[in-house]
């Protein structure tokens, strides 16, 4: 098993799956490590809808039409409840899109982990998405991960060096 900062370096946007179906016990595993995310007062405000194919798949491919989707064999819908996240007194501001980001991180890498690869896709077309999606009362789709054995080889890392995001002097002395 790959110590964590391995893992974190293994997962990579993946843009081209094989066609070999995922297994069920690895999508098991997968949510279940989105399950152990944590979220703001334990309010855990999501849902997550497994997606493979039929009309539902049709409409994830046209909310988000690339051709490199349409090979993915699941794609995993995750949705908020703005309505049951935290609120932060303070300012009002509600931190379903927070609690979201640590789980969908939680997935992604749970497929990595998995040798599965896996991309965060948030650039669909939502209005659409919302139109035609059978999303259930009061939720709202964050992001579709599409998730599948890689075709195509991890991209090179661009990263900022770790001396423009944090100064570690204070750390180290
Ligand atoms: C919140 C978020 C939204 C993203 N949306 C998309 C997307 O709609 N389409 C896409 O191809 N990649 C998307 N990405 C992937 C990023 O482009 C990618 O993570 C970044 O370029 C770093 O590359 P890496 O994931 O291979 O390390 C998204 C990533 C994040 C974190």
């Amino acid at each position: 098993m790959p110590k964590f900062k391995e893992l974190c370096a293994m997962r990579y946007s993946c843009r081209n799956y094989a066609e070999q179906a995922v297994e069920d016990e690895k999508l098991q595993y997968i949510m279940e490590c989105v399950r152990l995310a944590p979220s703001a007062v334990n309010r855990q405000p999501w849902q997550f809808m497994i997606v493979k194919d039929g009309p539902l798949r049709d409409i994830i491919n046209n909310a988000y039409a690339r051709e490199w989707m349409r090979t993915a064999p699941v794609v995993v819908v995750c949705l908020a409840d703005r309505g049951s996240a935290w609120v932060r007194p303070s300012d009002g501001k509600n931190h379903a899109d927070i609690d979201l980001a640590i789980a969908i991180e939680h997935l992604v890498l749970a497929a990595a982990d998995q040798g599965l690869g896996s991309c965060w896709v948030c650039n669909f077309d939502a209005p659409l998405f919302a139109r035609t999606f059978p999303i259930p009362e009061g939720l709202e789709a964050i992001a579709l991960i599409p998730l599948g054995y890689p075709d195509v080889l991890p991209t090179e890392k661009k990263r900022k060096a770790l001396e423009e995001i944090v100064d570690l002097s204070p750390a180290l002395s």
